[in-house]
């Protein structure tokens, strides 16, 4: 069966054994090189949007490079949510899981307006910690979240089923086993 986005899934480079034996990275820097590509992921991510949004909260790192040109084309703020340590100003922050250990993100308390709408931005989604970690940070800041995208979900990993437990609504282009 083809689906919507098979052109887009095309693009995507798979590299064996990274960045350990037995995982298959689904390299989305390919995807970026090809003019067309982006310019197709951008518009097809930015048309899954059907509430208008006041911010686009995009996650560091990767998830800068799509939330910003989404946030662009939507006429909306961008919003970073970044690795704890890399703000100016007075920061919340939420921990999350990885496999071995915890990391941290942060955003500026002031970013958002008391209830304005956010969309949730990032490349791929896999366990979700990441996701719920900055779902969290935008209902603590006062946003209202009307959903989170991705170009990837991989969900074997649950990640994108997690979300939706937590009331998000979670849209992906294109998955990977
Ligand atoms: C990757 C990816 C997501 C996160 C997904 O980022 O860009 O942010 O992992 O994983 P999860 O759903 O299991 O939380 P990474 O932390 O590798 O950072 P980077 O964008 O700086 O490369
Ligand atoms: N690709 C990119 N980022 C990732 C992956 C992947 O396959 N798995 C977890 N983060």
């Amino acid at each position: 069966m083809t689906s919507a986005n098979d052109d887009l899934k095309a693009l995507v480079r798979t590299i064996p054994d990274f960045p350990k034996p037995g995982i298959q990275f689904r390299d989305l820097t390919t995807l970026l090189l090809d003019a067309g590509g982006f310019r197709a992921t951008i518009e097809r991510l930015v048309d899954s949007v059907e509430t208008k949004v006041d911010l686009v909260a995009a996650i560091d790192a990767r998830g800068f490079a799509i939330g910003g040109a989404m946030a662009e084309k939507m006429g909306a703020g961008l919003l970073l949510i970044r690795k704890d340590g890399k703000l100016p100003g007075a920061t919340i922050a939420e921990d999350y899981a990885l496999e071995y250990g915890t990391d941290r993100l942060a955003m500026h308390v002031d970013a958002i307006a008391a209830g304005s709408n956010v969309v949730l931005v990032d490349d791929l989604i896999a366990t979700g910690g990441t996701a719920r970690a900055a779902a969290r940070l935008v209902a603590r800041a006062g946003g209202h979240l009307v959903g989170a995208r991705f170009i990837i979900d991989l969900p074997d990993l649950g990640g994108s089923a997690a979300l939706r437990r937590v009331g998000v609504e979670a849209i992906s282009l294109m998955e990977f086993p």
